[in-house]
């Protein structure tokens, strides 16, 4: 039986573990050959990639700085010449490096626009070619519910997501004649490493704000990023998915 993605590549930054790695074994459940970057090939990278190809697809990692012009450049001209071509980019490296501004450094301001938002101009930059000369692709970038609401304590990060909105906007309206599509997802309140660092109360704070009252798994993002990655989207370009168990309307 056919599946959503057979013989389409997708790059996912930033996917050794989290979100990011259950994007790619559910893109790669339905049929696509996954290449990934993370910011080390260490035991954990291995791990994912072991597991991705359990799944019978093609699966690479590569270590590669998101956040860096160059690493980036270099990492995709790889991954061309290692899959031939690449269908969907799933620009999802972020980090956060929260505090009330008063207190906030430069160092925190820069390292997050760094890697949350320049990284989605890299390799967007990088891939745009590829799939010009395909005339064909579908960009995913992974923004965040604070991106549309803000959230105390996260400037940074807020305008990191909120610069990735604007991005994805910006370039569906140069691309769609192209057939390339750009969306963004912007999950609310995900268990993951990055959010499994908050004080249990904090997590249940957020719960009960949640109408469907719990917090997100990475696999409900995932589930949208192939809606998004395949061609059951593809009258759909220049928007921002909310997965927040309604936590945004
Ligand atoms: P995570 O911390 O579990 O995973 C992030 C991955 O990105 C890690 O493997 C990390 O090594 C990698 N990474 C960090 N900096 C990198 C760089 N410069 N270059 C390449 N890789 C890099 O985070 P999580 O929760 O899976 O988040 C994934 C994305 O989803 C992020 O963009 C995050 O902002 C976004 N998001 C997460 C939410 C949550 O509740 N967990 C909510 C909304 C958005």
């Amino acid at each position: 039986m056919s599946k959503l993605l057979d013989g389409k590549v997708a790059l996912i930054t930033g996917a050794a573990r989290g979100i990011g790695k259950a994007v790619a074994l559910r893109l790669a459940q339905e049929g696509a050959s996954i290449a990934f970057t993370d910011l080390n090939y260490d035991d954990v990278a291995k791990a994912t990639e072991l597991e991705i190809q359990a799944l019978g697809v093609k699966a690479k990692a590569y270590a590669s700085n998101a956040a860096n012009f160059k690493d980036t450049e270099q990492v995709v001209a790889q991954i061309e010449q290692d899959f031939g071509h690449i269908d969907v980019l799933v620009n999802n490296a972020g980090i956060t490096k929260d505090g009330a501004l008063k207190r906030m450094t430069e160092d925190q301001w820069d390292a997050v626009i760094a890697v949350n938002l320049k990284s989605v101009f890299n390799f967007t930059k990088m891939v745009q070619p590829i799939m010009w000369k395909q005339g064909s692709g579908s960009i995913i970038n992974m923004s965040s519910v604070v991106g549309v609401s803000g959230n105390a304590n996260q400037t940074n990060y807020s305008a990191s997501k909120a610069g990735i909105i604007g991005f994805t906007k910006s370039f569906a309206k140069e691309v769609g004649a192209r057939s390339i599509r750009c969306n963004a997802v912007a999950p609310g309140f995900i268990i993951t490493e990055m959010t499994g660092q908050l004080p249990e109360e904090i997590r249940q704070q957020w719960a009960e704000k949640i109408p469907l009252r719990r917090g997100g798994i990475p696999e409900d993002v995932a589930n949208v990023c192939l809606f998004l990655a395949s061609d059951l989207s593809s009258y759909v370009t220049g928007q921002v998915l909310h997965v927040c168990g309604g936590m945004n309307m």
